[in-house]
């Protein structure tokens, strides 16, 4: 992945393009007056808030810019603003944008460049079916972001075509084939949400849920944490262990993802109560709202097992991913926080699905 460094007057009034851009791509940000030339030294692309910043303050970004090197970089200003235009080309910045330039036509020229953050490269022996649907599942992810960043309608059609593609990756490819893909992509975010969707749908067939229902389910499972899309990928993907502050900002995604989902006209309720309720907890202790027993309904339940079991098997960089055993040993242990039966039934999804469904593929195959 590319390097995407972003250059403002202060850190609290990041311009909204430039704040757009960072929920798209990891981006480092750094105020004119502290950025230092290792900071742009092995930087791809800078992007410099020129409006606003004084002249002297300036200099030194362009002393810093000067000695770091080869990065490509945009300056932006303020439209037909001619300080601003002469402060960009005195800083000797490739390219100048409008401040007010739509954001996804200035996300789409970062990535015909740099290439998007939902690429994912997987190895060429994976089968063709699975490959094409992690990209689909990927890029719907991807989507979602953009619209909620964008104030626009989430892709919902994009969505349930991304789960149809993997339903029909389980199918030809197999269940275990389509987990080991995912689990290549280079953000942890994308791939815990996939992680996730890929348990609920091996979840829901196991309980022999309707066509519609797993429909449902692998669609909610998708947005299940669709209030990351606040959280600054940084921070989501930071390669090492989160301090308690930034866990406290994770926290509260829960309640960002009932915002955004509310905000849109065609979301069921169900699809909202999942992406809510997922981290609440059968006896009372878990969060946002505390709620108990019957209030938590069974589709929260099967989620908040596929999360918990996707998040400790997931490797990251400050802990090893806990094998099947050991996750499936932790939700035991869980006891009455989770719901136990279900998660018996779970069982199956964690440690035979692929056998269950190569023999159904087989039984189907023999007619
Ligand atoms: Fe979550
Ligand atoms: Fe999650």
């Amino acid at each position: 992945m590319f390097r995407l460094v972003m250059l403002v007057t202060d850190l609290e009034h990041c311009p909204d393009l430039l704040h757009t851009i960072g929920q798209m791509h990891p981006a480092e940000i750094f105020e004119h007056r502290d950025v230092a030339e290792a900071d742009l030294k092995s930087a791809d692309l800078v992007l410099v808030d020129v409006a606003e910043g004084s002249d002297a303050v300036l200099s030194g970004v362009r002393d810093a810019l000067a000695r770091a090197g080869n990065a490509a970089s945009v300056g932006l200003v303020r439209g037909g603003n001619r300080r601003d235009k002469m402060q960009a080309d005195a800083l000797g910045l490739g390219r100048i944008w409008s401040r007010t330039r739509p954001a996804k036509e200035a996300l789409r020229e970062i990535e015909l460049q740099f290439g998007s953050y939902t690429d994912v490269s997987l190895p060429a022996e994976t089968p063709e079916q699975t490959s094409l649907s992690v990209q689909a599942m990927s890029a719907a992810l991807g989507e979602c972001t953009l619209s909620v960043v964008t104030d626009t309608l989430l892709p919902l059609a994009q969505v349930a075509r991304a789960v149809d593609d993997t339903l029909e990756a389980f199918r030809l490819d197999g269940i275990d084939a389509w987990m080991s893909a995912v689990q290549m992509h280079h953000s942890h975010t994308y791939c815990h949400s996939m992680l996730v969707t890929g348990y609920a749908l091996a979840f829901a067939d196991v309980l022999g849920l309707s066509k519609a229902e797993r429909a449902f389910l692998g669609a909610a499972a998708m947005l299940h944490d669709v209030g990351k899309v606040y959280i600054p990928l940084s921070i989501l993907d930071k390669p090492a262990k989160l301090t308690d502050e930034e866990f406290e900002i994770i926290r509260q995604h829960p309640v960002r993802s009932r915002e955004i989902l509310s905000a849109q006209p065609n979301i069921s309720p169900e699809v909202i109560d999942i992406a809510v309720h997922h981290h609440e907890y059968l006896d009372g202790s878990g969060y946002p709202d505390r709620l108990k027993g019957d209030q938590i309904s069974q589709s929260v339940r099967m989620l908040t097992i596929c999360d918990i079991y996707a998040a400790l098997i997931e490797k990251r960089a400050y802990k090893p991913a806990y094998s099947p055993r050991q996750a499936y040993g932790v939700l035991v242990d869980m006891g009455p926080k989770i719901d136990q039966s279900l998660l018996k039934i779970f069982r199956t999804v964690a440690f035979e699905v692929d056998k269950v469904a190569t023999v159904k593929r087989k039984a189907s195959a023999t007619g």
